[in-house]
C-alpha cells in the first residue's frame, strides 16, 4: 500500500516535470537576456572612457591581452593573424604619412606597434591608461612609455607629427570618442591614423551577424557609419585620407588616415 502510495507520487512529480518543463525554459532565457542587457549596460556601454580605461588595467588582464596577439596556438590564431594584419595597415598607413618628427602610440597597450615604430628611427611615445600594459611592452631604444589618459595628453600642440590609436575608439562611446579625437588632433597637428569598428555596407551586416552568433555586441561596443565618422573627422577639423579594411570581411576593424584639413601634405 504505501509502496503504491509512492508510485503515485513519484508519477505525478515527474508528469509535472514534463509539464512545467518548457515553462522553465522559457524563464532561463528571460534570465538570460536580462543578464546580459545588465552586462551590457554596466561593462561594455560605459557612460565614460574612464571604466574602459580600468578594464585593461590589472595584471591578468594585460597578461591575457598580451598572450592573445602573441601566441601562435590553434584556438588563438585569430587574434595572433588579426594582429599581425593591424601592423601591416598600420605600416602601410605610415608610408602614407612619412613622420620625420615623432610618433605618438595612444593607446600603447603592451608595445605591439613598437618595433615598426623603431624602424623609422625617429622616438616614439607610447602612451595607456594602465600601468599594467605599459610593464608588459617591451624595452626598446628611443621609445618612452608614459601612464596618462588619451582625452587629455600632456604634450603641448603639435608636439609629434602623428598620432597612431589602435584598437580603442570601438570602446569608446561618442562624447569620450570626440573628446579623444580632438585631443590626439591637437598634438599630432592634425595628422592622425585611428582605427574604428566600421559598419557601413557590407561590414554593417557582419557585425549584426557576429553580434547575433555571440548575442552581445561587447567585442565593439561603439561601431560608427561612414556617415558618423566623416561627422566626427569635421567637427575635430579632420578630413578624410583613406579608410582600409583590416582583414577584408573577416573583421569589422578599418583602418582610417585623417588630416587637418587644408594641410598640403598627408
Ligand atoms: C585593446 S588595447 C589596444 C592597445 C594597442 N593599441 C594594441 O593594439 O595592442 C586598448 C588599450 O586602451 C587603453 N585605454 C583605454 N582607455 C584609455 C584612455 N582613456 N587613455 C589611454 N589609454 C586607454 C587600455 O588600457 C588598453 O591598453
Amino acid at each position: 500500500m504505501i509502496e503504491e502510495i509512492h508510485r503515485a507520487g513519484r508519477w505525478r512529480l515527474s508528469f509535472l516535470g514534463h509539464v512545467l518543463r518548457p515553462f522553465a525554459w522559457l524563464y532561463q532565457r528571460r534570465l538570460d537576456r536580462l543578464r546580459q542587457r545588465l552586462v551590457q549596460r554596466v561593462v561594455a556601454d560605459p557612460g565614460s572612457g574612464t571604466e574602459m580605461a580600468g578594464r585593461y588595467d590589472s595584471r591578468a588582464a594585460a597578461t591575457m591581452y598580451l598572450s592573445h596577439h602573441e601566441s601562435i596556438s590553434l584556438n588563438r590564431l585569430r587574434h595572433a593573424l588579426l594582429a599581425r594584419a593591424e601592423v601591416r595597415a598600420i605600416s602601410r598607413a605610415l608610408e602614407v604619412v612619412r613622420p620625420e618628427k615623432r610618433i605618438l602610440d595612444a593607446p600603447a597597450g603592451t608595445g605591439k606597434l613598437w618595433k615598426l615604430f623603431c624602424s623609422f628611427g625617429i622616438p616614439v611615445v607610447g602612451v595607456d591608461a594602465s600601468q599594467e600594459m605599459l610593464d608588459r611592452a617591451p624595452n626598446m631604444p628611443g621609445v618612452e612609455r608614459l601612464r596618462a589618459d588619451v582625452t587629455n595628453l600632456p604634450f603641448q600642440t603639435a608636439y609629434f607629427d602623428v598620432a597612431v590609436s589602435l584598437r580603442l575608439f570601438h570602446r569608446l562611446p561618442p562624447r569620450t570618442r570626440r573628446s579623444a579625437l580632438n585631443e590626439l588632433a591637437r598634438v599630432s597637428n592634425g595628422r592622425l591614423i585611428a582605427s574604428y569598428a566600421f559598419v557601413s555596407g557590407v561590414l554593417r551586416t557582419r557585425y549584426w551577424l557576429v553580434s547575433g552568433l555571440r548575442r552581445s555586441t561587447e567585442w565593439a561596443p561603439h561601431p560608427v557609419t561612414r556617415e558618423q565618422l566623416l561627422l566626427e573627422l569635421n567637427s575635430a577639423g579632420l578630413e578624410l585620407i583613406s579608410l582600409r579594411r583590416v582583414a577584408g570581411v573577416l573583421s569589422n576593424e578599418v583602418i582610417v588616415i585623417a588630416r587637418r584639413g587644408g594641410l598640403s601634405q598627408p
